[in-house]
């Protein structure tokens, strides 16, 4: 019989990416598929994988939560197919059959499997090619095989896979399990699907079957072991999704420090799969950054610093800081101990220094916010100085209402700017005022108390006692 089906006549991959079972083991209200390493969900880092070998659109079986997974992958080019019952993951490929060609090669990938390296199926895609294979495995051996299916040889020959719970105790102590990738001739698997029964411990249709299925028939069958199982692990409960976040993690690390990042300790320094940082920039411990966050070149950021789908620009320093949906100019210093929040945009060399909170506002180049200041819904413009303990009051206990600082003003120490208000262009406010109506440019507003001396009080007052 001449099935075979080689990958340079077809160049036809489709994959299979199974992601409907609930995560029992996960113990969360979410299903398993969307808990997410280094900020991306599982089933995504799956996806983006297969996106680069499958030329044609993944089909992603859904399932448990099945209108949450799907609205969570809706930016992704993909095609559902949902089961809704889940019985199994022979039942899972089953249902998605008739989105597959005859003729072609089925990459089936486990949604909670999502270490593995493109490298890594495209050789295991050639093993299957130059061994001429109908059905592939890829395996790992691992050091503690509890469950996962277990990969049966008898006389060097691969004849099936059994699962933890029917294996015996011999067979339980196989240490070469398997992975949950697969290659299948899809002619072959479309016919063969529905032999898979569910006469076994979980009373599920196991996809794992259709090894002892296809032997019996004489198609020909191959694992295909790989040396690092640490890209094969399965993720079922929280243990092994932190251990999998500290894989990727070093993964990520890994990769900017050959594109020129300095990481001061790649341990401690817990950056995301889609973050991108220049070269010549210098990352100190305990820093997180996250989501689609761009860091320019010749940057200093950390220790202990938060940023989060953010673009910073060059040059820039931030020192044990948070900064959230923002952007930061060139050259500009933040922190120590700033905290600036989402639909801020601060410009070149500009100064935010330390227990200085930024909510919502524009600071224009070469501005010094340097202590202890509040700017909420503020539109500060250049070179203005707010000195220590400056409070935007953009909150009237109803509306929020914006503040503007033209060019080159000045706001004193402890000034209060009661929004909405403006401060125009050269103005000068004196420490202590409490802004309520526009400073007009050019000049000095000062609203507070004259001083008066009462002299002798204390003494009389301590002559008293
Ligand atoms: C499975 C394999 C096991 C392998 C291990 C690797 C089977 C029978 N067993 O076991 O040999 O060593 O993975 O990690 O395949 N799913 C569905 N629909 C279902 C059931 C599962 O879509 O009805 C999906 C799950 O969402 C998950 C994947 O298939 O992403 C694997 O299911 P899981 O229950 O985790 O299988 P394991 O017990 O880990
Ligand atoms: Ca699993």
């Amino acid at each position: 019989m001449n099935l075979f089906l080689r990958v340079e006549d077809s160049m036809k991959i489709k994959s299979i990416i199974l992601a409907a079972g609930q995560g029992t083991r996960m113990k969360s209200e979410k299903p398993k598929v969307l808990h997410k390493i280094a900020g991306v969900p599982l089933v995504e880092h799956v996806i983006r994988l297969s996106s680069v070998i499958d030329k044609q659109k993944p089909v992603v079986v859904i399932g448990h939560q099945a209108d949450l997974v799907e609205s969570e992958l809706s930016h992704l080019d993909i095609d559902f197919a949902v089961q809704n019952e889940q019985l199994g993951t022979g039942h899972a490929v089953k249902i998605c059959l008739d989105q597959i060609q005859e003729n072609q090669i089925v990459l089936i990938l486990y949604g909670d499997t999502p270490l593995i390296k493109t490298e890594t199926i495209e050789n295991f895609i050639e093993f299957y090619d130059e061994n001429v294979l109908d059905l592939s495995v890829m395996t790992m051996k691992v050091p503690n095989p509890k469950g996962y299916g277990r990969i049966i040889r008898e006389n060097d020959k691969f004849t099936k896979i059994v699962e933890e719970k029917d294996a015996t105790d011999l067979e339980r102590k196989v240490s070469e399990v398997n992975s949950g990738i697969y290659l299948i001739n899809s002619s072959l698997l479309i016919k063969h699907i529905s032999d898979i029964g569910n006469d076994n411990q979980q009373n599920e249709f196991y996809l794992t079957d259709l090894v002892e299925i296809f032997n019996q028939e004489g198609y020909n069958v191959d694992a295909y072991c790989i040396e690092d199982y640490s890209e094969l692990l399965g993720i079922n409960n929280r243990v092994q999704l932190a251990e999998a976040e500290k894989i990727i993690r070093h993964r990520i690390n890994e990769k900017l420090m050959l594109d020129g990042v300095t990481i001061i300790d790649p341990d401690n320094t817990y950056i995301e799969s889609d973050v991108i940082i220049g070269n010549d920039t210098i990352i100190y411990p305990g820093t997180i950054l996250k989501g689609k966050t761009v860091i320019g070149t010749n940057c200093e950021i950390g220790p202990r610093t938060v940023i989060e789908n953010s673009i910073i620009e060059q040059g820039v320093v931030v020192k044990e800081s948070q900064v959230l949906d923002s952007k930061v100019g060139n050259f500009t210093k933040v922190g120590p101990y700033a905290y600036i929040r989402p639909g801020s945009n601060i410009g070149n060399e500009v100064k935010i220094g330390d227990f200085v909170e930024i909510k919502n506002s524009n600071i224009g180049d070469n501005t010094k916010i340097s202590h202890l200041t509040y700017v909420g819904d503020g539109d500060v413009g250049k070179n203005v100085n707010l000195g220590c303990g400056v409070v935007f009051v953009n909150y009237d206990g109803v509306n929020k209402n914006r503040t503007a600082v033209d060019d080159n003003s000045f706001i004193g120490c402890n000034v209060n700017l009661i929004a909405p208000v403006s401060v125009k262009e050269n103005a000068y406010v004196a420490a202590g005022t409490t802004v309520t109506k526009e400073v007009p440019e050019g000049s000095l507003a000062i609203g507070r108390e004259k001083q008066r001396n009462i002299e002798g009080w204390v003494t009389r007052k301590r002559k008293k006692k």
